[in-house]
C-alpha cells in the first residue's frame, strides 16, 4: 500500500500504459483449475483481456490445452486414459479424464464441487468460447516432441481469423522458450506476434546479448520473474522488445515489476493486479 502513490505516479508518466496487458497464467489459476473453462471464465469475469493456453499435442494430432506433458498431476479418471504423456494418448481418450478434483484436494479453501466436471479443453474449443471475449496467449509447450505443433497452431489460427487476410489484429500472441520453434513460426507467418520466454537458468549478464537474436523473430520477451532488472526492462525496449515477467502473484511484486516499467504481466491473480491497477489510477 505505502508504494501506491509512486505507481500512481508512474503510471501517470506512461510508464505503466493504456498498453499495459494483463495475461490471465492458465486462467484465473489461483481461484480454479488451471487451464479449464471454469478458470478462463472467471479470468473474464474479473476482468482479464488475455487469457493463457499451454499447448500439448495428442497422438492423433489434435491441440489441447494443459501445462504438463504428463496428465498425472491434473488429470483424474481411467487409469489407461488419464496417466501416462497427453502424447500417447487420443482425445478421445482424453475426453474421459476431468482436470478439477486435483485442485479441490489441493486447495480445499477454494474447492467447487462443480470443478470437478472440468475436462481438458481443445485449443479449438477454448477459441471458438472466447472469441467475442478475450484475446489469446498461447505457447507451444515441448513442441520438440510434437513434430507439426506449429503447423497445426497456424491452421486452426487462420481459421479462427486470429491471423492472414481479414484478421482481426492483435488477439493472439503465441509464445515459447525454444528460440528455434520461434524462428519456424517467424518464418511460417511473419504477421504473427511472437514472445521469446526465458526461465532462471541463466545468468543476467549472459541474457541481454541474447535480445539482438530475440529482435529478429519476436515482438516481446517474457523472462522469469527472478530475472528482472532495470538493466533488463531498458534493453529489451532499446531492442523494440516488450517486456511481459512470469508468474507474479503477491501485490508487492506486482508493484515492484510494474515499477520497473513492463508491458504487461502473467498472473494467476488477475483480479489482485487489475484492483492494483485500478487503485493506482483513481483520484
Ligand atoms: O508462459 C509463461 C509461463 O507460463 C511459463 O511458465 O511453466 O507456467 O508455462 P509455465
Ligand atoms: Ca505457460
Amino acid at each position: 500500500m505505502r508504494l501506491l502513490p509512486s505507481l500512481a505516479l508512474l503510471l501517470l508518466a506512461g510508464c505503466a500504459t493504456d498498453d499495459f496487458i494483463v495475461i490471465a497464467h492458465r486462467g484465473a489459476s489461483w481461484d480454479a483449475p488451471e487451464h479449464t473453462f471454469a478458470a478462463y471464465d472467471l479470468a473474464v469475469a474479473q476482468g482479464a483481456e488475455w487469457i493463457e493456453q499451454d499447448l500439448q499435442m495428442t497422438r492423433d494430432g489434435q491441440l489441447v490445452v494443459l501445462h504438463d506433458d504428463s496428465l498425472d498431476r491434473t488429470a483424474r479418471g481411467p487409469e489407461t486414459d488419464c496417466r501416462g504423456l497427453v502424447r500417447d494418448k487420443t482425445l478421445a481418450q482424453l475426453a474421459n479424464c476431468e482436470v478439477g478434483s486435483w485442485f479441490n484436494a489441493e486447495y480445499p479453501d477454494r474447492a467447487k464441487a462443480g470443478f470437478a466436471a472440468e475436462r481438458i479443453p481443445t485449443l479449438d474449443a477454448v477459441l471458438t468460447r472466447y472469441a467475442a471475449r478475450a484475446r489469446f496467449y498461447i505457447e507451444t509447450k515441448n513442441p520438440a516432441d510434437a513434430p507439426g505443433m506449429e503447423d497445426s497452431l497456424l491452421a486452426l489460427l487462420r481459421r479462427h481469423r486470429l491471423v492472414g487476410p481479414g484478421t482481426r489484429e492483435g488477439r493472439v500472441i503465441v509464445q515459447s522458450f525454444s528460440p528455434a520453434r520461434l524462428e519456424r513460426l517467424h518464418a511460417l507467418e511473419p504477421r504473427l506476434p511472437l514472445v521469446q520466454l526465458w526461465d532462471d537458468d541463466i545468468a543476467p549478464d549472459d541474457l541481454v546479448p541474447l535480445l539482438d537474436r530475440v529482435r529478429g523473430y519476436a515482438m516481446g520477451f517474457g523472462p522469469a520473474r527472478r530475472l528482472l532488472s532495470q538493466r533488463l526492462v531498458n534493453a529489451a525496449h532499446e531492442r523494440g522488445l516488450d517486456v511481459h515477467p512470469y508468474t507474479v502473484n503477491a501485490e508487492a511484486a506486482m508493484v515492484y515489476v510494474l515499477e520497473l516499467g513492463v508491458d504487461g504481466m502473467f498472473t494467476d491473480r488477475p483480479d489482485v493486479l487489475l484492483r492494483l491497477l485500478q487503485r493506482s489510477t483513481s483520484p
